[in-house]
């Protein structure tokens, strides 16, 4: 089976933990055997048939490194899972744009070598599936990057909150082009807003009335840095909307508000604060902390969005691909329940061309 090639904006903790997983996974043979993968198999491909072909970056550390150096480059803070072999991919010199914030100017060293152009550059390493990993407040330079997967004809995976999957302009440009395009901002494997939420809809079928209920998060990576100056509202927003939703009445629900601390390092804690009633309106609560590391975090859903793409890619399909959005992002074009969108996605997955 050919490759799938795939080229990588932004070389931080995510990209370390996909590049991690890739070698970790790699000689699996059986689905037992493969503990943290949603799927060892889809739609016949292997995680080794993932390549990574190009990756771009700014920070001095990582630009005119192999790949395999760069993902252990500071200020990545992911833990190191595996040995990582030369790949043979040396990280590429992108425009910085909107890239480094005012929280992140005294983290992200900007290197001083010159830039490449991005869209020979996808051409020449023939990527089929561009993904980015830029930090979340990169909302120019995202939007720069989806331009030159337009331009060099690749696939293109949204990974952060931008909103361009979900927005109509974007998609429209994607399906003129005849390119697949699926985001917006990925959805975790051990996700928070996955779990308040389905606490909530439990309680909530058993009759219990849930009054007041909070989510916040603390991590310690620079994403979580980004986060606190330029996309914390915008988040806080997004998940107390996707949170509330998961209630058949209205309630005081804050989910999303985050902070940083520096010591965490690359892990997150949530905290989760639930109240009801129940039973003669007898009163309960839930306090309950999740403690994740957050990139591995981002690892097995974006095996299964990669080879889930170049599924669409060899079906010819264009513009927003919706099972593959509403089963892997947080903000897809249209918002379905988890059952309905996992639905989706096994039948396009097990879909004939
Ligand atoms: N579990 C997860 O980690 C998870 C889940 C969902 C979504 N995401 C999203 O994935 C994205 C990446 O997260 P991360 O933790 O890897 O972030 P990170 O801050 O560790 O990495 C971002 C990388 O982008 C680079 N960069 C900055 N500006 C650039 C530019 N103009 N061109 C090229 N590179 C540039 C930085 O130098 C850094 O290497 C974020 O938007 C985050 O919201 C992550």
């Amino acid at each position: 089976m050919s490759k799938i090639k795939v080229a990588l904006v932004g070389v931080g903790n995510c990209a370390s933990a996909l590049l991690q997983g890739l070698q970790y996974y790699s000689n699996c043979k059986k689905e037992e055997e493969c503990i943290g993968l949603g799927h060892l198999f889809l739609g016949g491909f292997h995680p080794r048939d993932i390549q990574i072909v190009a990756a771009f970056d700014v920070d001095s550390r990582k630009v005119g490194k192999d790949l395999s150096e760069a993902i252990l480059a500071p200020p990545n803070n992911a833990p190191k899972l595996v040995d990582i072999p030369k790949s043979d991919v040396a990280v590429l010199k992108g425009p910085v744009l909107d890239g480094v914030g005012e929280y992140t100017k005294n983290v992200v060293q900007i290197s001083s070598q010159p830039e490449v152009n991005v869209t020979n550059a996808l051409k020449e390493s023939d990527t089929e599936i561009v993904i980015d990993l830029l930090p979340s407040g990169a909302v120019k330079a995202s939007q720069w990057y989806a331009e030159q997967a337009l331009n060099a004809g690749c696939a293109f995976v949204n990974a952060t909150p931008a909103f361009i999957a979900s927005d109509a302009a974007w998609a429209r440009r994607f399906e003129n082009a005849e390119l697949p395009l699926v985001g917006d901002d990925l959805i975790d494997q051990v996700g928070a807003t996955t779990l308040h939420k389905t606490l909530l809809k439990l309680l909530s079928m058993h009759g219990v009335r849930i009054t007041e209920t909070y989510q916040l998060d603390v991590g310690g990576g620079t994403e979580s840095l980004d986060t606190l100056e330029r996309t914390r509202d915008v988040k806080r927003t997004v998940k107390t909307r996707s949170v509330e939703a998961a209630l058949p009445y209205k309630a005081e629900v804050v989910a999303g508000s985050m902070d940083y601390v520096d010591f965490l390092q690359n892990r997150r804690d949530s905290y989760f604060w639930i109240r009801g009633l129940y039973f003669c309106k007898t009163p309960m609560q839930i306090d309950l902390k999740l403690s994740t590391v957050d990139s591995p975090n981002a690892g097995s859903v974006l095996f299964d969005v990669i080879r889930a793409v170049k599924i669409a890619i060899n079906k010819r399909l264009k513009g927003t691909i919706l099972p593959i959005c509403a089963y892997a992002f947080k903000h897809p074009p249209q918002m379905m329940p988890l059952e309905t969108a996992e639905k989706i996605f096994t039948d396009f997955i097990m879909e004939k061309a």
